[in-house]
């Protein structure tokens, strides 16, 4: 996938390579999806016309299906079990504190930079509090755990893109 920081194809390129002959308008958006992270709006007209339906009718599609984003993808995603077992050993202190570090709100959309989302039981109960940042799953998450962690996590996205750039 490319990375969120990275140039986007232009939209006649991404369309053209993934409009192949048969290929449906869900297979393409998925594709398209999966190339760069998200739907980029400016790709609903080339779209439109390299299937013959209405531009009205492929924005629909995607506003429609939850599972495909209109805007790239933050850089760090951090998801932080709320359940029970989480709760009983503090993650809403932690929840207090990862919003006070990172300087965003959990459920709330996301910044270009971090998303941070309410996830309720990580299959971990017996090492919470849990949480997952970037899809890697860490348990008996402290405060200082979660700062080391996500300084990590960052300088790992920044790396990236230096290196794909
Ligand atoms: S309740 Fe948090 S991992 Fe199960």
């Amino acid at each position: 996938m490319t990375h969120p920081q990275q140039a986007v194809p232009a939209p006649d390129e991404l369309v053209r390579r993934h409009a192949t002959q048969g290929a449906t308008l869900m297979v393409i958006l998925h594709a398209i999806q999966d190339e760069v992270g998200y739907v980029p709006p400016a790709v609903v007209p080339a779209l439109a016309r390299a299937l013959s339906l209405s531009r009205a009718e492929v924005h629909g599609v995607i506003t429609y299906y939850h599972h495909f984003r209109s805007e790239p993808p933050a850089r760090v995603t951090v998801q932080l079990c709320r359940a029970e077992a989480c709760r009983s050993m503090g993650t809403e202190a932690l929840a207090q504190h990862v919003e006070g570090h990172t300087g965003c709100k959990f459920d709330n959309g996301h910044h270009t930079e971090t998303e941070l989302e309410s996830v309720f039981c990580l299959g971990q109960c017996a090492l919470s509090p849990s949480m997952m940042i970037n899809g890697e799953l860490y348990a008996k998450v402290t405060p200082q755990k979660f700062d080391r962690l996500y300084a990590d996590a960052r300088a790992r996205t920044n790396a990236g893109t230096e290196e794909t750039a």
